[in-house]
């Protein structure tokens, strides 16, 4: 990487954290089961052009800091104590930078949910048109007031929202803290003391959900914004579903969510299909969620009939609501008559669109019982199903 694409950053979080109180520091209150400063140091870890870290925090809250970054991948990171005031941290942690990489990029180390992208995007345009900062539209109409009277309506279309991070070529960067200091010039970012120069500030699209931890509603915010980001980082989960019906006069045969001619039928609260009662589960066992009676209680009249397909619709409805889409199912059918193999792949076929998986993805296979006990004399079928479920992507989640 040559120099000028080289970066070095600085995390500002040695401010009081005021506005959201509590008893513990702001960085280091905990956002699911880990430090709010961790967030941002994990992000800047996976971020290539960074090469070294300045973390700012308060006097007492270094051995703190300390810990933190040794359960990061970072390396060459200093802990620096933090000024009065924003601007005076940043360039605490600037001038504790090593000589060499020709970017810094600043983040407050109060937004745990940076994306290691928005991160390359905004020292790509700093490194194209020397500062750039990430920025939101305002979605909302925006006016000035005084002494609680509407002064005037500002044009929303050029407004922007300001995130962190920001970029900067180093030179500017030092440039414009020493101006702003000699000026006696405080700011509440970095971009406004590179404007002051006179210089270019790049606006660069930043991300929503990157969001600054300042009042205390912000950390239920921050906490469901991370479960959701990180959800697909989920191992996958497998489940195991069994279900038995008896045969009866007048009933249907109906498996796999299709109808199968035979001489006798299922007898059951639903369409009584014991593939798919089986597969649901299966599916509910692996998303933790219980099983089919809990969902769908045979006491309730609603399901008298259901057709158990457009139950195996809602579950997995509800498992994609917790963040789960089935990857595999694996079925083994119990019957010793009829002959079920010239229907597996009617079978497939229909269960293909309820689960979202290929056909090729759902296996089903049939076994007799050899004549022994209730199911070889026989008496009903009986199936089993292992199913297993992938976490969903983040940008697909909700996407059924
Ligand atoms: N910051 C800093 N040094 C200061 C003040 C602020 O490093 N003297 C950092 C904060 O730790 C935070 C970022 O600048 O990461 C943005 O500041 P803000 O969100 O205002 O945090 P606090 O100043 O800690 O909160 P408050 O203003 O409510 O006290
Ligand atoms: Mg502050």
């Amino acid at each position: 990487m040559n120099a000028a694409a080289r970066a070095a950053a600085v995390v500002p979080a040695a401010g009081r954290g005021e506005r959201l109180g509590g008893d513990t520091a702001k960085p280091f209150v905990m956002l699911c089961g880990r430090p709010l400063l961790q967030y941002a140091l994990t992000a800047l870890e996976q971020v290539p052009q960074i090469e070294t870290v300045a973390v700012v925090v308060a006097v007492d809250a270094v051995p703190r800091a300390r810990e933190i970054v040794r359960r990061t991948r970072l390396r060459n990171v200093t802990i620096v104590t933090g000024g009065p005031d924003r601007q005076a941290s940043v360039k605490r942690g600037l001038d504790a930078l090593p000589p060499g990489p020709g970017l810094i990029l600043v983040h407050d180390g109060a937004r745990p949910l940076l994306s290691p992208a928005l991160a390359s995007a905004v020292l790509a345009a700093a490194e194209r048109d020397g500062a750039a900062t990430a920025a939101l539209p305002v979605s909302e109409t925006v006016k000035r007031g005084e002494d609680g009277w509407v002064r005037e309506t500002l044009d929303r279309g050029s407004l922007h929202r300001i995130q962190t991070p920001q970029a900067f070529k180093r030179a500017l960067l030092l440039r414009a803290h020493d101006a702003a200091m000699q000026e006696g010039f405080r700011g509440t970012d970095d971009a406004i003391l590179v404007e002051r120069l006179g210089e270019r500030v790049r606006l660069v699209a930043g991300d929503p959900s990157n969001l600054k931890v300042t009042v205390p509603d912000d950390l239920a915010l921050a906490e469901a914004l991370l479960a959701r980001r990180d959800a697909h980082t989920r191992p996958p989960r497998v489940g195991i579903g069994f279900d038995a019906h008896r045969f009866g006069p007048g009933g249907r045969l109906v498996l796999g969510g299709v109808e199968i001619p035979f001489t006798k039928g299922l007898l059951g609260h639903s369409d009584a299909d014991v593939v798919v009662h089986a597969v649901m589960d299966a599916l509910l066992g692996a998303a933790g969620c219980g099983d089919i009676g809990r969902h769908f209680p045979p006491t309730d009249s609603a399901y008298r009939g259901a057709r158990s397909l457009d139950l195996l619709v809602r579950v997995c409805d509800l498992l994609a609501g917790q963040g789960w889409r089935p990857a595999y199912v694996d079925v083994v059918v119990m019957a010793e008559a009829p002959h079920l193999a010239p229907h597996v792949s009617r079978m497939q076929a229909a269960m293909s669109p309820v689960l979202g998986l290929a056909t090729g993805s759902i296996n089903i296979k049939a076994t007799t019982l050899e004549g022994m006990g209730p199911i070889g004399r026989e008496e009903g079928i009986a199936a089993q199903a292992v199913a297993t479920l992938e976490a969903v992507p983040v940008s697909a989640n909700g996407g059924r």
